[in-house]
């Protein structure tokens, strides 16, 4: 009895199993089966890969599913020779997919964008592929990517600093590629393989990066920094010196925390013994006009010989303090030293966020070399890029400097002017950090690259740019109460929209002291200025009419004369005088022929021309009592605009 039961569950229980073990085999990923087979019938590949239709896609080479064979999880076909681009729609249909290795292959174009929707992946493996196109910015979405190799394909263009988003990387290798541009501050605590080398970087390490190998970084067109060797110096550095004044970034990197701790305290117990003394000495002082004021004519001289040996009593005591207290002093000029060779951001200072290491580390170009310095443009790490202008021959004290560029910071907010954002004084340099505009300055919008491939610069444009000048000024005058002492085509700061140009440079010449001529282009220069050496609200007028004047004929003032102009008009080496050439054509009736010829192709504006022509000569009468000012230039200028604007 007993053994016909067992047999009979046993055969349930077999008939069972044998049901459920085609069942489970038969469960398939079903979306993602068809997605992998609309792959390899797109692609060539070699023999290798067979596909059996007939079994479950789990069972494929290369292909792993999850446990319960709803979704393939992961893909691997090293070198199976595919070639050419990923079909779009196929391997980006893989959405459970967590490891992708593709790599040596001859996979190419760019890296599907697809593949965006492969938000479980952990593993991407494409290395020494074709792969051309950029680093796709979507891959700081995969947030779960634990290993990135990119290496040895054919990318171009530069690493986003999205990669950043990418926290849990371990592996991140993008060498042998063509990648360009610096190298963004990725900073990512759990990377430990890390690899550029062989690429078109180019620029500083940026400091997330150096904890890397030398050979992480090597082969590229123009890298530099720690680990490789260092960056040409943004500016030279001064020459070397045992103090701190004159080295600040060294001595800034030398304090460690519990330096600074001791330094302050030091700092502090020198204050207080000074303020003490300080008291002792006012005490004693008062005493002693006491005594004084109680004294007899009698008494008087053996009471200032008491009063003597008391002042003399403080004054070897404090010296007593000071030598007991040599080390602590020492050390308070030191971080006093630190703290002061600083990099101080004023006013809202732009939102920029960076100390004068980072300005070291920049990577510079030059800009120009101009009247008040050289400039460059410096592109921080993360891209945010400003202009450094080095100041040459500032004549001020410390005091003075920072007091005189906090105000000029403090006209951030006005239109039309370039803000200053930062400043750096010491010994030996003076810098100050301004916004940079990429677009360039009115000067070499003018004066650059005439003849074939310019865009005229039309009459309308032209106006614009004088009024959005002529406001910035009429601003720094009105408002502000300051000169700007150096009005020039190229402190003219163009942007795309024309109404927001802006004016830089502006109220410098205080720093500069009276013995440097300020704006030393001397077509700009009011004539009194050449004896006064200081500008004024009137000869800004002057310069600015100067600049009015070389809008309309397109002729820079430091422009050497040719052609048929009249040569009294020369300043000899320094250009024209601008404003006597206009004369004398203007008196010889050649009206026409002062304005540019990019002009002439307007001859309905020619009266709106000859307007601001007129307000332009009022500006630059020699008598500078018989200038307008600024505010009435403006509104006469604003004339002739509505009066283009209605027509
Ligand atoms: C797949 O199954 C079909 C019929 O079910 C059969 O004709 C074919 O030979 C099988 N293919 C392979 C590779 O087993
Ligand atoms: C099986 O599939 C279901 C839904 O498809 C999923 O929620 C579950 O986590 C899977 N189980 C395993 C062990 O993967
Ligand atoms: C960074 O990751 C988050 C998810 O963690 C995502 O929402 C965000 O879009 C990512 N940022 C970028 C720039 O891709
Ligand atoms: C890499 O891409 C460039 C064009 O961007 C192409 O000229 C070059 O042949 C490619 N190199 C390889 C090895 O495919
Ligand atoms: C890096 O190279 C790009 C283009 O090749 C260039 O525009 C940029 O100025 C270079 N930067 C530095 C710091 O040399
Ligand atoms: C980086 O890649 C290059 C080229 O493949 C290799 O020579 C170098 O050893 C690698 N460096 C590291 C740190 O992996």
């Amino acid at each position: 009895m007993a053994r016909p039961l067992l047999r009979l569950l046993l055969l349930v229980l077999f008939v069972a199993i044998g049901r459920l073990g085609p069942l489970a085999v038969r469960s398939e990923p079903i979306q993602d089966r068809a997605a992998l087979l609309a792959f390899l019938d797109a692609i060539p590949h070699k023999q290798r890969i067979r596909w059996d239709a007939n079994s479950s896609a789990c069972e494929w080479v290369g292909v792993t599913c999850d446990a319960n064979r709803t979704a393939v999880v992961a893909l691997r076909l090293p070198a199976v020779g595919l070639v050419g681009p990923i079909p779009a729609g196929t391997l980006g249909r893989l959405s459970s997919l967590r490891i992708l290795s593709l790599r040596l292959n001859r996979l190419s174009g760019p890296i599907p964008d697809d593949f965006a929707g492969l938000a479980s992946l952990h593993g991407l493996y494409l290395q020494n592929n074709l792969f051309s196109g950029g680093i796709p910015s979507w891959l700081s979405q995969l947030t779960g990517l634990v290993r990135l190799d990119l290496s040895g394909n054919n990318l171009t263009g530069e690493i986003p600093f999205a990669v950043s988003n990418l926290t849990h990387l371990t592996g991140l290798l993008l060498q042998n590629n063509r990648l360009s541009g610096s190298l963004p501050s990725i900073s990512i605590d759990s990377l430990v393989g890390f690899n550029v080398s062989y690429n078109r970087l180019n620029g500083s390490i940026p400091r997330t990066l150096r904890r890397f190998p030398e050979s992480s970084f090597v082969g590229n067109l123009d890298l530099c920094g720690r680990p490789l060797p260092p960056c040409n110096p943004f500016f030279p550095s001064p020459a070397p010196s045992p103090t701190a004044e004159e080295n600040p970034v060294k001595s800034r990197k030398k304090l460690s925390k519990t330096s600074i701790v001791g330094i302050l305290v030091a700092a502090v117990v020198v204050l207080l013994l000074v303020l003490l003394l300080f008291l002792i000495c006012l005490a004693l002082l008062r005493r002693r006009r006491k005594q004084k004021a109680a004294m007899t004519a009698a008494a008087a001289a053996a009471g200032e010989a008491a009063g003597r040996s008391g002042g003399t009593g403080i004054t070897s005591s404090s010296k007593d303090d000071l030598s007991s207290d040599v080390a602590g002093s020492g050390a308070a000029t030191m971080a006093g030293a630190a703290e002061k060779n600083r990099l101080v951001l004023v006013g809202s200072g732009g939102g920029y966020r960076f100390d004068l290491e980072d300005l070291l580390r920049a990577s510079a170009e030059v800009l120009g070399k101009g009247s008040v310095g050289t400039s460059y443009k410096a592109v921080l790490e993360e891209g945010t890029t400003v202009v450094v202008k080095r100041l040459k021959d500032v004549a001020v004290s410390r005091r003075e400097f920072e007091e005189h560029v906090e105000t000029l910071g403090q006209l951030e907010r006005m239109d039309n002017l370039l803000p200053l954002r930062a400043y750096y004084y010491s010994k030996d340099e003076k810098l100050i950090v301004l916004d940079y505009l990429p677009v360039g300055s009115l000067s070499s919008l003018l004066h650059g690259s005439r003849g074939s491939g310019r865009t005229p610069l039309g009459w309308e444009s032209r106006m614009r740019i004088a009024l959005a000048v002529g406001r910035g000024i009429s601003h720094l005058h009105t408002s502000a109460r300051i000169v700007h002492g150096n009005i020039k085509a190229s402190n003219v700061l163009l942007r795309s929209d024309l109404d927001s140009v802006v004016v830089s440079d502006f109220g410098l010449h205080p720093l500069f002291g009276s013995a440097a001529p300020p704006n030393r282009v001397a077509g700009y220069r009011a004539p009194e200025v050449l004896e006064t050496r200081w500008p004024t609200f009137k000869s800004d007028v002057y310069s600015f009419g100067v600049l009015l004047l070389e809008l309309l004929t397109g002729k820079a003032p430091n422009q050497l004369l040719t052609g048929k102009a009249p040569n009294q008009a020369s300043l000899g080496e320094e250009g024209i005088d601008l404003p006597r050439w206009v004369q004398s054509v203007v008196r010889e009736e050649w009206t026409a022929e002062v304005f540019d010829v990019e002009l002439m192709r307007y001859p309905s504006t020619e009266e709106e021309m000859v307007q601001l022509l007129q307000i332009a000569m009022s500006c630059v009468a020699t008598v500078p009592d018989a200038r307008p000012d600024f505010p009435e230039v403006v509104r006469m200028m604003e004339g002739i605009a509505d009066r283009t604007a209605s027509t």
